[in-house]
């Protein structure tokens, strides 16, 4: 069956273009993206290599730790990397996978045999502290990923976890997000010292917490 939010993050150990890398370690107490890429030397996957390489700080600013899989072999990603600091002017500057045999892939399901066979689908998958999936993206291999959109993800799934708050529709940092219902009004005054406004009991609305 397929992986669900909630389901622990199989562990494995593979090759990458930085050595053999164990996730769990790699990973430390800290978040994870581990993303998938139908095949080297492909034009969108090129330009997400290169997006990803270039906002890394806003990843390491949020303490997640990327890594990008592809099924081709380590000495075809290491000859597709210099393209990508050719193309898109960066550096590759977080570990690509190898799994020629498939393994990782698998462990994922990042191969939708519909789709393609011997390709992966773009897959992203959010990995927390208690190394638990904390969310799923798929995509199509002929649609980029809009990395922003999984920063914005992180900035919600990290405020969930700090603050037990929820973030609305369309929702950006900074903007103000909703108090969770599992937290009764007497314990909300004293988590949310700026108060709330009570549009529904069950809709609270509070300023971000953290700004
Ligand atoms: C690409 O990365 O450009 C790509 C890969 C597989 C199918 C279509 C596009």
């Amino acid at each position: 069956m397929a992986l669900q939010l909630g389901d622990e993050a199989p562990d494995f150990t593979a090759e990458t273009t930085e050595g053999k890398i164990n996730l769990y370690e790699y990973l430390g107490d800290g978040w994870g993206v581990l993303f998938s890429h139908p095949k080297d030397f492909t034009p969108v996957c090129t330009t997400e290599l290169g997006t990803v390489a270039k906002i890394k700080p806003e990843f390491d600013k949020r303490n997640v730790k990327v890594i990008a899989i592809s099924v081709d072999p380590l000495e075809s990603h290491k000859s597709w990397l210099g393209d990508i600091e050719e193309t898109q002017g960066q550096a590759v500057n977080f570990p690509v996978i190898a799994d020629p045999d498939r393994s990782v892939a698998d462990l994922y399901g990042m191969i939708h045999p519909n789709a393609s066979d011997t390709m992966t689908v773009r897959s992203v998958f959010v990995i927390g502290p208690d190394k638990k999936i904390k969310l799923t993206i798929t995509y199509p291999a002929a649609t980029g990923r809009n990395f922003d959109e999984i920063l914005r993800v992180l900035d919600s799934l990290q405020l969930t976890a700090n603050y037990q708050v929820a973030t609305p529709a369309n929702w950006k940092d900074g903007e103000d997000v909703i108090i969770v219902p599992a937290v009764d009004d007497e314990t909300a005054k004293g988590k949310f010292p700026r108060g709330w406004k009570a549009l529904k009991p069950y809709l609270r609305v509070t300023p971000q917490p953290n700004k």
